[in-house]
């Protein structure tokens, strides 16, 4: 019932050149048209992968925005800005933004409310620390910070938002979650969803895993009931392997 999403995060990887020699290669191949592939790239490859991937269902992705649509905010890009470059998609409160850029939970929400007003599909991130998750905090975490994300969004916008669950102590470090663990924490945000809105708006809203994803382990992620795709890092740096990851999600 729910589209998968694979979702490619470069972070601070590919010029412009890069990405599109990438999307040349994704291009010589059908991808199946049951999965939402997303590109999320650095801001300055966007235009020319929105311009290269025109006429395909590849979607393309920031990683970042600012909640306001102009103003004095040196070095921001807005949503209007993205909108204009034909993005469609933007990641929001990446763990890597919460550690090393002050995003906190106030920021993702107002980013995130952004995002849906101007017309972008926010991708939200959340996920614990290994010593919230050695402190059997995790639940408590991942609902904070939902909550927070999601305050003042509709039905509408709430169905409209993907959620990543990216435990930080899995990310980029080749020990991804395991399936079970990551269905349990999708499941009880599924289950968070429901209860801040209603079952039928957790039944639509569409929740990733992120954490050390690739080609080998994707498909046991995918088996699970909750998890509605990936948000994927190091493994969506090669096309082939990108393809092979959109592939096993279909
Ligand atoms: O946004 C993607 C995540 O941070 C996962 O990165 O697949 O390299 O572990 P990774």
């Amino acid at each position: 019932m729910r589209t998968p999403v694979i979702a490619g995060n470069w972070k601070m990887h590919k010029t412009a050149a890069e990405a599109l020699s990438f999307v040349e290669e994704v291009k010589r191949t059908t991808l199946p048209a049951d999965v939402e592939a997303v590109l999320c790239a650095p801001y300055l490859a966007l235009p020319a992968l929105a311009e290269a991937t025109q006429g395909t269902d590849i979607g393309i992705g920031a990683q970042n925005v600012h909640w306001e649509e102009q103003g004095a905010y040196t070095g921001e890009v807005s949503v209007p800005m993205l909108k204009a470059a034909g993005v469609q998609y933007v990641i929001i409160g990446h763990s890597e933004r919460r550690a090393y850029f002050a995003e906190t939970d106030e920021t993702v929400n107002k980013k995130t409310r952004a995002a849906l007003d101007g017309g972008l599909t926010p991708i939200v991130c959340v996920g614990e620390t290994l010593s919230e998750r050695e402190a059997d905090q995790t639940k408590e975490v991942v609902q904070t910070q939902v909550k927070a994300a999601c305050a003042g969004l509709s039905s509408a916008e709430m169905k409209r938002t993907i959620i990543a669950y990216e435990p930080v102590w899995a990310i980029g470090t080749g020990k991804a979650s395991t399936a079970a663990d990551a269905e349990e924490v999708c499941a009880f945000i599924r289950k968070t969803v429901a209860d801040l809105y209603d079952q039928q708006v957790a039944n639509e809203v569409r929740i990733q895993y992120g954490g050390s994803v690739k080609p080998e382990n994707i498909s046991s992620f995918m088996a699970e009931p909750n998890i509605d795709g990936a948000l994927v890092g190091g493994a969506a740096l090669k096309a082939d392997s990108f393809i092979q990851l959109v592939q096993a999600a279909s």
